[in-house]
């Protein structure tokens, strides 16, 4: 006799809530249920290529108004892992663990990439953001914070060719398309290809003369030229349009470096007095421009000590806590003029068995051997300093940073050089810079005579 059949009542299964997809200012999508939040988003985005504003208040109230907006949770993430501190990743990560499950593939591109930034993996980060490219390659949001983490990661290739991927999908004249021509002027720039770079970044002038990256850009070609007259002379006219940018004081450090190529160091000081701490060094961005200037103060023979006082102890509150060795080597900088030499010594001492991640990775290629040259030179062990630092300025790339502000080793290879009266050395090392930039030779030589009397 055949079974009855039996009748099971539906289960009732839970939808799974994924927002809505809507799109931002640029046509690239994301996740979230109100416009409003998106506009708000888009500022943030706005706000943080154009380095200027409060990227990081606009994206929590964009995140406060749509809980359900996951890119405004990815790029308070970002924000928070631009400060580079073991603190900052932790706040990352307490951001990330709040967000809405991704609605599309470009919310959890970036999710992932914030979450691998946020893990101390920067490459990861990079990688998933290329990801999120190939999907959308008008996301902005993407491109910016690709080409930075290239920066970090010392990968000049593709702090170039990050932006060359998507240039056609930018076409010239239209809204945001300065600035990332202005990305690309700077990638240009960093691979040596000072002509196209100078096009491109005056072009990105053109379409907005605040765009204080595509400025920067300009400046980095006229230092790396050796054009320091022409250099302080755009500086000086670009710079009233630098007002609302939190990147400014960067800007300012490359004025300053024109003037010591001059050996104008009254001026370069000035700078330092001026508008290079204008905005205070609680910022590791401020710091590391704050002491590399003073650094190269006194290896042209202008310590300050009071100064370099002052930054070592903002500095020394936080010490140990970076995650970005890079940032290590300034303080070094900072407490070694101090005459902090037994602070920078524990840090260093410390830096190995702390370090994690692709900061490890940086540190064990080139940062401790850079760290330890520069430590030495402050504590007077020139010839060690000298054996560290030549050994690895080949490799030092892998830390990040631009040529310019590698180019301390350099300087400060060849003053340890000059201060162990390794004449050979000194002689190798000057015409090589001089064969680069011919316009740099007084300023050689001054750190040469400086720290020749050192020993
Ligand atoms: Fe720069």
């Amino acid at each position: 006799m055949p079974m009855p059949p039996v009748k099971v009542p539906p289960v009732k299964v839970p939808p799974v809530k994924v927002p809505p997809v809507l799109k931002d200012r640029y046509g690239a999508e994301l996740g979230a249920t109100d416009e409003q939040a998106v506009a708000l988003f888009d500022e943030a985005v706005h706000e943080l290529v154009a380095l200027a504003g409060d990227p990081v208040a606009k994206a929590g109230a964009a995140a406060a108004v749509d809980g359900e907006l996951g890119l405004a949770f990815s790029l308070q993430a970002y924000l928070h892992c631009y400060l580079t501190s073991r603190t900052a990743y932790a706040d990352a990560r307490a951001v990330l663990d709040q967000a809405p499950k991704p609605a599309c593939g470009r919310d959890e591109a970036h999710q992932q990439a914030a979450s691998a930034w946020a893990a101390g993996d920067l490459e990861a980060a990079a990688r998933h953001l290329e990801r999120a490219l190939l999907m959308a390659p008008r996301d902005l949001l993407a491109l910016k914070v690709a080409q930075d983490l290239y920066f970090f990661l010392g990968d000049r290739v593709n702090l170039r060719d990050v932006v060359a991927r998507v240039l056609p999908t930018w076409p010239r004249g239209t809204p945001g398309a300065g600035f990332v021509e202005a990305m690309y002027a700077f990638g240009l720039e960093e691979c040596g290809d000072y002509r196209a770079a100078e096009r491109h970044g005056r072009a990105a002038l053109d379409a907005d003369r605040r765009d204080v990256w595509a400025a920067h850009a300009v400046i980095h070609v006229l230092e790396m030229e050796g054009r320091q007259s022409e250099g302080t002379a755009f500086a000086k006219a670009s710079a009233p349009d630098w007002g609302p940018s939190f990147f400014a004081p960067h800007n300012w450090w490359h004025y300053a470096l024109y003037h010591l190529e001059l050996c104008r160091e009254p001026e370069a000081v000035a700078v330092y007095d001026g508008p290079l701490t204008a905005l205070g060094l609680a910022s590791p961005l401020y710091q590391v421009d704050a002491a590399s200037l003073l650094w190269r103060l006194s290896l042209q023979g202008t310590p300050l000590a009071r100064r370099a006082e002052e930054l070592a102890g903002i500095i020394e509150a936080t010490l140990g806590g970076s995650t970005y060795c890079f940032n290590d080597w300034h303080a070094v900088m900072a407490l070694g003029l101090a005459g902090h030499l037994s602070t920078a010594a524990d840090l260093v001492a410390d830096l190995p068995g702390r370090a994690t991640g692709t900061n490890k990775t940086m540190l064990d290629r080139a940062g401790l051997d850079v760290i330890r040259g520069f430590l030495a030179f402050a504590g007077g062990e020139y010839k060690l300093a000298a054996e560290l630092l030549g050994q690895a300025r080949p490799h030092a790339y892998v830390f990040g940073g631009s040529h310019a502000q590698r180019d301390a080793i350099d300087l400060t290879l060849l003053a340890a050089a000059s201060a162990a009266h390794d004449e050979n050395l000194v002689r190798a090392l000057l015409a090589e810079r001089l064969a680069r930039k011919p316009t740099a030779e007084a300023a050689a030589h001054r750190v040469i005579e400086v720290s020749g009397a050192r020993a």
